[in-house]
């Protein structure tokens, strides 16, 4: 039987946020709408934190609104704090995913807080999740390396992990944030998270920053992990990361498991349209291989 991979678009979210162009609600939801239409399943649609810190998602609890929930797509909130939890709670997201940091400087500069500092706030707003019925999954960032500190110390990783699963926290992404991890980090990553947190399903969220995501997605896959985010185009980055640059973008993830074999759900086509439609609301280029080269070939009529 063909394996199935899931991809979760984090376009609307991380690819949005970071990107010079104000996108107006309405192109939000075009953009969502485009990607539902791709076969997307579950998609980070926006982020509820403080609008001061990052402006470009300021308009999320309007985004929710003007979802059209007839759509079989579940759209995931963003949140960091228990403010942000109610308003993801108050603007009917179908998950929460919590984020927590596994490193002190990134830590501050990005929310405010340390790991401990994160992992305690995850336990206080976990039970208002829960409460309200709502599936949370959560995001250990600069899960690989942080850009102020350097190496990130595995085990801290680990025991975020395992406060995760405390919390319950039915799905884990492990996020490189800055796109430092190799395939074999990635590789040791899972193996140990998997001994610390047996019980939280595994996701993997890379940023293509260095040349590695499609590597690392492989390498994720090879270890089992059947979860991953991705986002159209490529675009996006953290505010809060120096060079940032955009997720391993979505169509190249599809393209590689689908010739791999895989069975991901999701339309090339409709994907590479949607890329190609970004670069003219972004006014830019997006970073994606796929949105240029177009699928594989495909044998010419014979002409005589
Ligand atoms: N949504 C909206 N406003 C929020 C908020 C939220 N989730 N959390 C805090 N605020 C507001 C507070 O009401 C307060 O407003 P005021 O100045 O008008 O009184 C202000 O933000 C400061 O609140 P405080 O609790 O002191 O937060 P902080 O200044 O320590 O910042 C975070 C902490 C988490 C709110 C902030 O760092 C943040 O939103 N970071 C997001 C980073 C991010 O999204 N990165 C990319 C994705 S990982
Ligand atoms: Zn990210």
């Amino acid at each position: 039987m063909t394996r199935r991979i899931d991809i979760v678009e984090v376009g609307p979210r991380d690819g949005l946020q970071n990107d010079p162009a104000n996108l107006t609600v309405e192109q939000k939801l075009e953009f969502i709408s485009r990607l539902e239409e791709a076969g997307v399943k579950r998609m980070e649609s926006g982020s509820f934190v403080s609008p001061k810190a990052v402006p470009k998602m300021a308009d999320s609890p309007a985004v929710f609104a003007g979802l059209d929930r007839s759509k079989p797509t579940r759209h995931i909130a963003l949140a960091l704090n228990e403010k942000g939890v109610r308003r993801a709670i108050d603007a009917q997201a179908d998950e929460i995913n919590f984020v927590l940091v596994a490193s002190e400087t990134f830590g501050r500069k990005n929310q405010g807080m340390s790991p401990q500092d994160s992992a305690d706030m995850l336990a206080q707003c976990a039970p208002l999740i829960h409460e309200a019925g709502i599936p949370l999954s959560a995001t250990i960032s600069v899960a690989f390396g942080d850009p102020y500190d350097g190496e990130v110390d595995l085990g801290l990783v680990a025991n975020l992990s395992a406060q995760c699963q405390r919390a319950g926290v039915a799905e884990l992404a492990l996020g490189d944030t800055i796109g430092v991890a190799d395939p074999w980090a990635v590789r040791r990553a899972i193996d140990r998270v998997r001994i610390e947190a047996p019980d939280v399903y595994l996701r993997m969220h890379f940023h293509d920053t260095r040349g590695q995501g499609l590597a690392n997605v492989a390498a994720a896959v090879d270890a089992g992990v059947d979860v991953i985010d991705a986002s159209c185009g490529g675009i996006g980055g953290c505010p809060f990361a120096p060079a940032a640059t955009g997720n391993v973008a979505t169509e190249d993830v599809v393209y590689m498991l689908e010739r791999g074999g895989f069975e991901t759900g999701l339309d090339l086509a409709k994907l590479i349209e949607t890329s190609n439609w970004l670069e003219t609301v972004l006014k830019h280029p997006v970073s994606s291989s796929l949105s240029k080269a177009g699928g594989f070939p495909t044998k010419s009529p014979v002409t005589s």
